[in-house]
């Protein structure tokens, strides 16, 4: 595999980097401090062409490679994994299954408006008694003439808050107890009968948006249905793949920046009449976050690079997020540990590094989901 970027994927690389520490950084304090969705933020990629980044021109995107798309997410998230998580889950999973099972008029629709940024997307798969075991999910879809009248409720749903359309799953077959009974549908916001609950305080990940949905008695027109009916849960499926390659890319940027962090503390920092990175305690710590987080680069743009290429990707997607959430968690642990107490204070990044790595050992798939899927690749492909 040639890990050689492209002039075209080398100049998004240094437009995201520039972004990010020209626009984001400043920024970042106060998403920390008021919890507050970075609406502006997002406004501004969609300025700059990253809301629709592997979107076809035709539909309103850049029409670049995924690997672009995968740089792109991974430069944000070194400096806002916040960011990095509302990017990754507009693109892969709000819009991404419009893209790849959507009517040409539903396309034509949301789209243009996903991809420009103008409108925000979502994906409403979880629900209180189905996290993991997805398929078992309870809102019911019950087809009354020309609509659909969707009863139950959805949670943990990223970007939800502020998001204009949902990628929305439900029961249409009431027998069916798996994945196999389970629709999707483009919900709009505005749907009467549609209830958006109030914002999780969370661990990390300040400022991005996770609420609780509700829906009662919410009539969707049929003409919403993404897909066939019964087809829900492997649209859900197939573009969670894709999705997991964005959490990895997020993961990633979390623990090269943690280990940055913690390089550049271990030179500076003096004890015992030397800077710490002189101490082989510590230098030994830097030389194994730097090796996980080479082997988790690898592996990320492995799986985008294959997405890219249109290879089946599963196995690889799931290695990667669950490698480079591990290496997140584990970096960012001992980056904290390198910078001492200091480390455990707000004043030092390491510390939100610390918070907002562990979801991505739990979002898109636990790291036992992943243990699942990949061994499930193992032993039957
Ligand atoms: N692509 C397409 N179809 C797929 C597929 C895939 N990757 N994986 C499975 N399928 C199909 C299967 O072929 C099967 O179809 P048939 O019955 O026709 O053969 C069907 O889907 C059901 O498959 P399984 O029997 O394997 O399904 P299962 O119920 O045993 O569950 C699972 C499989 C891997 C555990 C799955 O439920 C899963 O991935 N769970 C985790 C859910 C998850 O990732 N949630 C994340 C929520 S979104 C999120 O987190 C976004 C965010 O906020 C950041």
């Amino acid at each position: 595999m040639n890990l050689q970027f492209t002039d075209e994927q080398q100049m998004m690389r240094k437009m995201v980097q520039d972004f990010a520490e020209k626009e984001v950084a400043p920024a970042v304090a106060r998403m920390e401090a008021e919890d507050r969705f970075p609406i502006e933020l997002v406004r501004r990629m969609g300025e700059l062409g990253l809301m629709g980044i592997p979107i076809p021109e035709e539909y309103g995107g850049a029409e670049m490679d995924y690997t672009s798309y995968i740089i792109a997410i991974h430069e944000i998230s070194k400096v806002s994994a916040t960011l990095g998580v509302i990017l990754s889950v507009h693109t892969s999973v709000g819009t991404n299954p419009i893209l790849y099972f959507g009517t040409e008029e539903q396309k034509k629709k949301y789209i243009p408006k996903l991809a420009s940024g103008e409108y925000l997307g979502a994906f409403a798969l979880t629900e209180p008694s189905a996290g993991s075991d997805a398929g078992s999910l309870k809102t019911r879809a019950q087809k009354q003439g020309d609509s659909y009248i969707l009863n139950g409720s959805k949670v943990f749903i990223t970007n939800g808050g502020e998001a204009d359309t949902f990628i929305v799953f439900a029961r249409t077959d009431r027998d069916e107890k798996n994945g196999k009974g389970v629709s999707a549908f483009i919900l709009e916001r505005n749907t009467p009968g549609f209830s958006i609950g109030k914002p999780e305080k969370k661990m990390g990940l300040h400022g991005s948006s996770t609420v609780s949905l509700n829906f009662d008695q919410c009539e969707v027109p049929a003409s919403q249905m993404l897909g066939n009916e019964g087809e829900g849960f492997k649209i859900a499926l197939s573009n969670l793949n894709i999705g997991r390659i964005g959490i990895a890319a997020q993961s990633l940027g979390i623990a090269e920046a943690a280990f940055e962090h913690a390089a550049a503390y271990a030179k500076e920092r003096e004890q015992f009449g030397k800077p710490i990175a002189k101490l082989q305690g510590i230098s030994f710590k830097l030389a194994d976050m730097a090796t996980a987080v080479e082997a988790s680069k690898l592996l990320v743009y492995q799986a985008a690079a294959m997405q890219g290429n249109q290879e089946k990707c599963g196995k690889q997607a799931s290695i990667a997020k669950l490698f480079a959430s591990k290496t997140a968690v584990n970096t960012a642990i001992e980056a904290v540990q390198v910078h001492g107490g200091y480390g455990y204070t707000e004043d030092y990044a390491v510390e939100r590094f610390f918070r907002d790595a562990k979801v991505c050992e739990i979002y898109e798939g636990t790291s036992e989901i992943q243990r699942i899927v990949i061994s499930n690749h193992v032993l039957n492909d």
